[in-house]
């Protein structure tokens, strides 16, 4: 008999069983009416991965409060009942169809296309224009104003708030979004955050607002839920940016962060691929230094729907999991292709021709048929 492929193996997830290694990664996919409630047609997208056999699912970046945090129109949100009943519809569908499910939780800061009034770490114009596809706005982004004390409590509490939401509605857990550039990024990284007090200066400052969120969670004391938290070093409107001090800096974050209390680190990769986005500029894992230093568990990304690179990634010990952006939305049953050694359909981006929502990657698949299911 052959021996299945690695990462189709069973894994915890601190106490979460996985059936495999192979995880959805967040997708931002603006897809509410404007309320940022959830829909059915958020619910059948979700479902389906479930049923395509992905060991985890980590639902899409959601804003945690009504000020400052929503980075796009239609986006979803769990700061209030509507909201956090359309999620327990899809958490529902998700576990009747025998998935695992996390909520990534997101504040975007300085790089919201939605707001115009915005708050970051300082108020330092972010670099580049915003994305296109997400939001009507484009060009450059707003001047942000810099957080004071009072607004970074705010903070907390919106995440906090969310998680509680987020636990009563059903997740089996929360992802701290501090990667790609958001408000958490913006004050790890030290030319966006010129800070003098608590938050400022040194990288355990600049990473302080990210472990009390993490901590403030995990004080709340939940049975059975993973706080992870998501990390990189490229931002959305920064591809290629580096930690400057490589494993150094990686070090001191994984460590605060398994100090305050994280259940696993997701490092992601801004779609050039594994090794463009998770090793150093002098070539070294960060993944693999997560894993060697926190003895957490480690979810790796970044053109990982290619079997022969997840596989690589697993054996060579870069990380105990692998998260597939583009190639999820191509191949929704990726793992059961993978078990069955079905072809795996390279990522389309003409899938986003009609919009980027999930309505007009249904309307792209029905006419062009290649969702392969
Ligand atoms: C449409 C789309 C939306 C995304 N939204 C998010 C998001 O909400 N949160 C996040 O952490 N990353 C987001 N990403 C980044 C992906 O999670 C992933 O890191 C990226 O696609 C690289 O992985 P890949 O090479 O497997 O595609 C998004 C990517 C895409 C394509």
């Amino acid at each position: 008999m052959l021996k299945e492929n690695v990462v189709l193996e069973s894994v915890m997830l601190d106490q979460l069983p996985l059936k495999n290694r192979v995880v959805v990664a967040p997708m931002t996919r603006v897809s509410t009416k404007g309320d940022g409630i959830p829909t059915k047609t958020m619910e059948e997208y979700y479902r389906r991965y479930a049923e395509g056999g992905f060991g985890l699912i980590i639902a899409e970046g959601t804003y945690t409060d009504r000020s400052f945090s929503q980075a796009y129109p239609n986006q979803p949100g769990i700061t209030n009942e509507q909201q956090q009943k359309g999620w327990e519809h899809i958490v529902h569908s998700t576990h009747e169809a025998g998935g695992k499910i996390i909520l990534q939780l997101m504040h975007a800061g300085a790089l919201s296309q939605h707001l115009s009034n915005t708050r970051s770490a300082s108020c330092v114009q972010p670099i580049r224009h915003m994305l296109e596809g997400y939001s009507e706005k484009q060009g450059s982004f707003p001047l942000p104003q810099a957080m004071n004390l009072s607004e970074i409590d705010d903070v907390i509490t919106g995440f906090s708030d969310s998680a509680i939401r987020a636990k009563e509605a059903g997740f089996d857990g929360v992802e701290i979004h501090a990667a790609n550039g958001y408000l958490l990024d913006q004050f790890l990284t030290d030319y966006t955050n010129t800070r003098e007090d608590q938050y400022g200066g040194s990288l355990k400052n600049r990473c302080r607002l990210t472990t009390e969120i993490v901590s403030s969670i995990k004080r709340l004391a939940f049975n059975n839920f993973i706080v992870g938290v998501r990390v990189s070093q490229g931002k959305v409107n920064d591809f290629d940016y580096t930690w400057p001090n490589g494993l150094l800096d990686g070090k001191l974050i994984f460590n605060s962060l398994k100090e305050a209390g994280a259940d696993y680190i997701h490092f992601a990769s801004e779609g050039k691929g594994f090794d463009h986005g998770c090793l150093t500029k002098n070539g070294e894992s960060l993944p693999k230094l997560a894993r060697e230093v926190t003895g957490l568990k480690v979810i790796a990304n970044g053109g990982l729907d290619n079997v022969k690179e997840a596989t690589r990634i697993i054996e060579e010990g870069h990380a105990d999991l692998v998260a597939l952006g583009t190639g999820a939305l191509a191949n929704p049953d990726w793992p059961i292709k993978l078990k069955n050694m079905k072809k795996i359909l390279p990522f389309n981006p003409d899938m986003f021709s009609l919009g980027v929502s999930i309505e007009d990657q249904f309307n792209w698949e029905n006419k062009n048929e290649t969702a392969g299911l």
